[in-house]
């Protein structure tokens, strides 16, 4: 009994030993008032433009899938190693770069002294780690507690970008190895696939799958086309979920997504491929259906996700620095 509860104190100290050197009460003596600027300037944004939640959320994503949690999708030229923002997934499309560096200039302002004479406090890595979760609860979504302590990375590499970042022709398989790749579940993949309840996407990430894929629903696909013809209209939007809500809200954080996977409208065909409407016996259907037919197991579910999303591999300690601005290094 004794050796069996040291060995589960073991484990969890292994377990927690990614994130050791993060803490949620980093900022409390240096800049206490952080946590509430950032909210605050998302609730600004999200109160102008309700697609921003999703596009602060997808920042922080793509964020940590390049080199972990550092910002460096926010540095804005080549000097750096590469312009992540020029990456496949990432140009044309990424948003919410002047939300993020008005949300830096804000809490910069509140930060206290003397703290402060030595240069910017809090880290851009940071911002965005908080920034997505705030973006969630914003939009209804479940909350979660984010570690602070990450700091900025000095380059950027837009040929990892390019590997690391899973474009929208991949297949179960596909999606499942570039999640494993940085140690995820299958069933955190599917988690966090459904942040894609919020945002939209362009007609020319999903033309392929409107106009070639059988498996997409009549009446979804009819609606579709008037504003995605066959050619021209390439960055056309469409909401990356048919909302089922009454009345319509189709930037709720929600699990209809899965629902809507359940009668094909999902509307990339990384999405659908999580669900076979044919033959619903595959490795990820169990999994949709699981959330489908439970938003408090989906929100549990994403958001231990995040919480280990927003841990992979930040640079803590002496390593790399705090911006000043988010889009270039000191
Ligand atoms: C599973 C693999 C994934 C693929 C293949 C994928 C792909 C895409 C694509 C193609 C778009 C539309 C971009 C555009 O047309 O401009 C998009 C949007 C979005 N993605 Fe993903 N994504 C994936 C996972 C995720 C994850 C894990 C998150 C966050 C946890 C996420 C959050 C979002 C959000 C919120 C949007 C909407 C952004 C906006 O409206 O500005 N995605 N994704
Ligand atoms: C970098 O910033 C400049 C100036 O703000 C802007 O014109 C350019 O489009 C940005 N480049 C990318 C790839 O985002
Ligand atoms: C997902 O990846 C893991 C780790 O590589 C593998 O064991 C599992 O079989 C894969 N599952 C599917 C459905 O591809
Ligand atoms: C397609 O969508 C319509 C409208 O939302 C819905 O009534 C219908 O049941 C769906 N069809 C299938 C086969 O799931
Ligand atoms: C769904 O499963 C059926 C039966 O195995 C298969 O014939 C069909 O190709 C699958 N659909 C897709 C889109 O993979």
């Amino acid at each position: 009994m004794a050796s069996s509860s040291l060995s589960v104190v073991l484990l969890l100290c292994l377990a927690s030993a990614v994130s050791a050197q993060l803490s949620s009460t980093y900022y409390d003596k240096s800049c206490p008032s952080a946590l509430s600027k950032i909210q605050a300037g998302v609730a600004a944004a999200v109160a102008s433009d309700r697609r921003m939640a999703a596009s602060l959320l997808r920042l922080h994503f793509h964020d940590c899938f390049v080199q972990g949690c550092d910002a460096s999708v926010l540095l804005n030229e080549t000097s750096v190693g590469g312009n992540e923002r020029g990456a496949f997934g990432n140009v044309g499309s990424l948003r919410g770069f002047a939300v993020i560096e008005q949300i830096k200039k804000d809490v910069e302002a509140v930060c206290k002294k003397p703290y402060s004479n030595n240069g910017p406090v809090v880290s851009c890595a940071d911002i965005l780690a908080v920034a997505a979760r705030d973006s969630v609860v914003a939009l209804g979504g479940p909350s979660w507690e984010v570690k602070l302590g990450r700091r900025d990375s000095t380059t950027a590499s837009v040929a990892q970008a390019n590997q690391d970042l899973p474009p929208p022709f991949l297949d179960v398989a596909g999606l499942n190895a570039s999640f494993a790749g940085k140690g995820f579940s299958l069933t955190e993949m599917v988690a966090l696939s459904g942040a894609h309840t919020i945002g939209m996407a362009q007609c020319q990430n999903f033309r392929g799958r409107l106009y070639n894929e059988p498996n997409i629903n009549t009446t979804y696909a009819t609606k579709l086309k008037l504003n995605c013809p066959t050619s021209g209209g390439n960055t056309n939007l469409a909401p990356l979920d048919d909302d089922t809500a009454t009345p319509p809200n189709p930037d709720l954080f929600n699990n209809d997504f899965f629902i809507n996977l359940q009668s094909e409208k999902g509307l990339l065909h990384s999405d659908q491929v999580l669900y076979n409407a044919t033959a619903p016996a595959g490795a990820t259907e169990g999994i949709v259906n699981g959330f489908a037919s439970s938003q408090a197991a989906f929100f549990s579910a994403f958001a231990s996700a995040m919480v280990k999303m927003a841990n992979l591999s930040p640079l803590t300690g002496s390593q790399g620095q705090v911006r000043t601005v988010c889009s270039i290094p000191n």
